[in-house]
């Protein structure tokens, strides 16, 4: 199958991996394209470290990739899904199947990522989220992890399921996408607090109590914003939540360290 990944953070490299180890043509799309031909020079991403990037893996910084493509991976940060829906919408067709990847509330309209990306593309091609307790550092060292591929239409979610299932990456389908994405969304917060609990020097059991009563206050407000109360306690709900409180991979778990230390918000924000 044809793919295309947007997106040369971490997460866009390792799941463009993920596509490629599964015999799926790749390319990855990087929104600089001095940064496209770095990589594909040095055939690494200083955002994956430690990971080689094969010789098949197309990098471009040329948005002509996805002419043809059947499945397209957003995976820009939040902040910038809109933007990124819009500069795709020209090379969208009905057939091809949008996968959002990003994890976040849209500021100022409190929209989910799906909603953003169908709202900037016009709606022209299905859109299903792939989610769950999974650090693209993990991912690109080919670690076992599982994730979730949401869809309301259940052949979308399918598809997104055969593509990215392999021995060392496996995925489950769920049609509540409005769950699934809270889900990612909400439990950033949490992270940020558990950080800020480590940061003032608490220690396991008031991590502990956070996550637990975290847990349970998602799992409420997801359920009032139409969310599943079964998929908050899956792994994009309750696996994502104890991953991003548990690990130094996540940026909002350091930030929060940091400010629990003392450090200005802004400042722990660009230290990670
Ligand atoms: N890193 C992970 O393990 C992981 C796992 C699951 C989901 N996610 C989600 O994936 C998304 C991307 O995360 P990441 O870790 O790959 O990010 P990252 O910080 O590694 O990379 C961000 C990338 O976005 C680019 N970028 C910056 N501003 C941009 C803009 N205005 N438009 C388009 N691109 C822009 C940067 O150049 C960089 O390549 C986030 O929403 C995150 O929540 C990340």
């Amino acid at each position: 199958m044809k793919t295309v990944v947007l997106g040369s953070g971490g997460w866009g490299t390792a799941l463009a991996l993920v596509l490629l180890d599964n015999g799926h043509g790749v390319t990855l799309w990087s929104r600089t394209p001095a940064k496209a031909e770095e990589m594909a020079r040095t055939r690494e991403n200083p955002l994956l470290k430690g990971v080689p990037l094969p010789e098949s893996l197309a990098v471009t910084g040329d948005l002509g990739c996805l002419e043809g493509a059947e499945l397209v991976v957003c995976a820009s940060p939040s902040f910038a899904v809109r933007e990124t829906g819009k500069r795709i919408a020209p090379y969208l067709r009905p057939g091809m199947v949008l996968v959002t990847v990003s994890k976040g509330i849209e500021r100022d309209t409190n929209l989910r990522m799906s909603q953003v990306l169908r709202e900037a593309t016009g709606d022209v091609c299905r859109v299903v989220a792939l989610s769950g307790p999974s650090h693209a550092e993990e991912v690109g060292l080919r670690l076992p992890t599982a994730c979730v591929a949401a869809c309301p239409d259940r052949d979308g979610a399918r598809l997104v399921q055969d593509a990215f299932m392999s021995d060392c990456f496996r995925v489950y389908t769920s049609a509540d996408i409005v769950g699934v994405e809270l889900a990612a969304a909400l439990k950033n917060v949490i992270a940020l607090s558990c950080g800020i609990c480590a940061g003032l020097g608490f220690q396991d059991n008031t991590k502990a109590l956070l996550m637990t009563r975290a847990m349970a206050e998602i799992t409420r407000l997801g359920e009032h914003l139409g969310g599943a109360r079964q998929t908050f306690g899956g792994l994009a709900g309750m696996g994502d939540l104890i991953v991003t409180c548990t690990s130094l991979h996540s940026r909002n778990n350091r930030a929060g360290i940091l400010i629990g230390q003392g450090r200005p918000v802004r400042e722990a924000m660009e230290e990670v």
